[in-house]
């Protein structure tokens, strides 16, 4: 049975700034975490470094036009901000803004919606070098950035979100040290959870106060869909405090205004959280337009008896440090079922459930599938076509969840698909490939997979297609 959804609704893909744009030195861009950390020996596969990326800094043109031929609806993508505040300071360099400007032109040129990520984990070295997302004074840093972009763009992008899946920052850059900036400590990933929140809140003032009435301002989020290998009050003690520190240390104060009264005992060994001072949660709090939900493979939890014996298979990269402060015994397990080229369980009822979960959190808000996709070990064939049957079944699966929970009352308004080329994936580097499109690396030719153009009639008709 063909599954149609509702008219308007948005298609689109996701990218962002540091995994395509290269050009890493051009223009008065200076470097950012990941400019350091991939640069730094044994922290990123083989090397890779994000210094050319997949070269869209120059061939964004010729980008805009793939996402034409392929009936985008929408471009999901993230401004650079040591690109336009090198310092994460003082003035903008107009020569940055000017990309961005070029890019959004060519886009609206096109016909597709852009819909601008603030920050998708590339913070100003020199900010890091002050302290980085545990200091308060980098949640202040971003509201004048994003005072600076809205001020540039404000009059031609309406779809803004302040940040991509603040955890990953938080926890993976401070506690297990597999994102950058690579630090492995226990109270800078909780400070830096904080900060992110504050952050997003300031920012998200500094948007209001510069954008026209009409614009939209959200954040993305990666919750976990976290579920226990048993119902051993053990394990369901590990799945509550994973929850907590995945989902609710966010959802807390900016849907309802406060931390959770668990995370904040689970934590009490490590910090008092006096670094929230009065006013923040009020400032966290800033009604959304619209909330922006990642998602790719659930989580199985179970209690473990020390430490030690926690396998951190959580699907974030091998480090013997834990991302999951004040609940560190805890073991992650892999959910049956077939996997991607992640090690990630091809797992659609996760997506549901998170839409389910987040319509009642978060009453009355749109939701927006912001990043959904996989990777796969794609390769062209004799003729150069790239075919990726896998991708498609992903897609299908995943997009039939969506559409149920729709039909299940979720107010979704539109899915992002992760992405839309092939780029550089973080620690990764560009040993998996996410894209729609198939980039050849030596030549930076990009060649549509067959999930290219399945998508295409997917967004063309609004209806997908029975599996
Ligand atoms: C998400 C990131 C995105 C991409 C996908 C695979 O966590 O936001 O940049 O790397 O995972």
């Amino acid at each position: 049975m063909t599954l149609s959804f509702p008219p308007g609704f948005l298609w689109g893909a996701a990218s962002a700034a540091y995994q395509v744009e290269g050009a890493a030195q051009e223009d008065g861009r200076t470097p950012s975490i990941w400019d350091t950390f991939s640069h730094t020996p044994g922290k990123v596969l083989a090397g890779d470094t994000g210094d050319v990326a997949v070269d869209h800094y120059h061939r964004f043109r010729e980008d805009v036009r793939l996402m034409s031929e392929l009936n985008l609806g929408a471009y999901r993508f993230s401004v650079s901000w040591s690109r336009v505040q090198p310092t994460g300071r003082g003035p903008a360099v107009q020569r940055g803004l000017d990309f961005y400007r070029a890019l959004v032109d060519e886009l609206l040129g096109a016909g597709i919606q852009p819909v601008l990520t603030l920050y998708h984990w590339d913070l100003p070295q020199e900010l890091e070098n002050a302290g980085g997302w545990p200091e308060r004074e980098t949640a202040e840093r971003f509201a004048e950035y994003a005072g600076i972009v809205a001020g540039a763009l404000g009059d031609r992008v309406e779809f803004w979100t302040t940040l991509n899946e603040p955890w990953c920052s938080a926890f993976l850059g401070y506690g297990s040290g597999v994102h950058a900036p690579g630090r492995t400590e226990r109270l800078a990933p909780l400070r830096a959870a904080h900060h992110l929140n504050l952050a997003h809140g300031l920012g998200a003032q500094a948007l209001r106060a510069a954008l026209p009435a009409r614009a939209q301002v959200a954040i993305s989020l990666n919750p976990a869909v976290v579920r226990p290998l048993t119902d051993k009050p053990e394990d369901l003690d590990a799945q509550r405090r994973i929850d907590a520190l995945a989902n609710r240390v966010f959802s807390g104060p900016l849907l309802r205004g406060a931390y959770p009264s668990d995370l904040i005992r689970d934590t009490a060994s490590i910090t008092d959280w006096s670094f929230v001072r009065d006013g923040d949660l009020a400032v966290i709090k800033h009604p959304l337009d619209a909330l922006g939900i990642n998602y790719y493979t659930p989580s199985l939890v179970s209690a473990a008896d020390d430490e030690e014996s926690a396998a951190r298979n959580d699907g974030h990269g091998d480090s013997s440090h834990s991302p999951w402060p004040g609940s560190e015994r805890v073991s992650f397990h892999q959910t049956p079922g077939e996997r991607t080229e992640m090690g990630w369980t091809i797992d659609p009822s996760g997506l549901h459930d998170l839409l389910m979960r987040y319509s009642r959190e978060a009453p009355g808000v749109p939701l927006y599938i912001t990043e959904n996709g996989a990777a796969f070990d794609d390769k062209p064939d004799a003729e150069g076509a790239v075919h990726d049957p896998q991708r498609i079944d992903y897609l299908q699966a995943h997009l039939a969840a969506a559409h149920q929970a729709i039909a299940d009352g979720a107010d979704l308004r539109g899915y992002f698909l992760w992405s839309l080329m092939d780029n550089f994936e973080w620690a990764y580097g560009y040993s998996k490939r996410f894209g729609a499109v198939y980039i050849d690396y030596p030549t930076q030719a990009r060649v549509p997979k067959s999930s290219a153009h399945w998508y295409a009639r997917v967004a063309r008709t609004g209806e997908l297609p029975a599996a």
